[in-house]
């Protein structure tokens, strides 16, 4: 793995020459970052040794260099998800090589059905913290102390530092801005009403199938994390609406220019 991580990374160096110390995984609800993003350089995922390819409907999959909100930034455009049938090795390589690359913090979206009562359609919750349901942690295995430690603390997954950056912003623009706790799962099956009431019971707002593990590594490799997500339906025993695919996609899109007002702010106060 060690070698797989210095092949990607020096071929990612030699194409590109200047790596940033930011990078950022656009999940649905941050496609639209990109626009934003003042380009110097994209690496199709096809052109790089060892990155698995993605194939979900409505991720693209490019590495993208570029400034956004004063920062020189790598930004991820289309990430690899477990129901893909990726491993978790796989899913996580990506964050790897950024490690590798220099990049200390990392910025990650998502759409999330949300438990919380007191969430809408559209709103975007600040991770606060995740309870991790995937079925194998990407840390299991041999564990090479040049990338991490045996057994790494979770105890602040997501920065509380820049959780308040988030909040401050939020304050100052007048954004609606939801905190909380992040359940990842395996999927590619929505939840049941009785799933959902479940994760709610035990401490979960939103459900999602992805980010737990890019998340874990991240922090195993001592990166500073801020995660968000776009609350794309509502889940529980009372709710009646069935989530779909192009439901996720249609909240997601149309919470976009929040998620960015939010994460080019962040940017240019770090
Ligand atoms: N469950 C799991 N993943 C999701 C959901 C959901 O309700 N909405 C968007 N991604």
């Amino acid at each position: 793995m060690l070698e797989q991580i210095r092949e990607t990374a020096d071929f990612i160096k030699k194409s590109v020459g200047e790596m940033p110390q930011i990078a950022i995984i656009l999940g649905t609800g941050l496609g639209d970052l990109v626009n934003h993003i003042d380009i110097r350089k994209e690496l199709s995922y096809k052109e790089i040794p060892n990155f698995p390819v993605s194939t979900v409907e409505g991720h693209s999959g490019k590495l993208i260099f570029g400034n956004l909100g004063g920062k020189y930034v790598m930004a991820m455009q289309g990430r690899f998800h477990y129901y893909e049938g990726y491993d978790m090795k796989q899913v996580t390589f990506p964050v790897r090589v950024m490690r590798q690359l220099g990049v200390d913090r990392l910025f990650v979206s998502n759409a999330a059905g949300g438990m919380n009562k007191e969430f809408q359609v559209g709103d975007v919750m600040v991770i606060t913290d995740h309870i991790n349901l995937f079925p194998e942690n990407p840390l299991r295995g041999k564990n090479y102390e040049e990338l991490g430690p045996r057994f790494p603390a979770m105890t602040e997954a997501y920065s509380s530092g820049l959780i308040s950056m988030a909040d401050d912003i939020a304050r100052e623009e007048g954004i609606r801005l939801m905190h909380g706790v992040y359940v990842g799962t395996p999927g590619p099956t929505f939840e049941t009403p009785a799933e959902y009431e479940y994760f709610r019971i035990i401490g979960g707002d939103a459900v999602g199938m992805s980010t737990v593990p890019e998340v874990i590594v991240a922090n195993h490799s001592g990166m500073t994390v801020f995660g968000v997500s776009v609350i794309t339906d509502l889940g529980g025993k009372d709710v009646k609406e069935v989530p779909t695919h192009e439901e996720v996609q249609k909240a997601a899109i149309k919470a976009q220019p929040i998620m960015t007002k939010i994460i080019k702010e962040m940017l240019a106060r770090i």
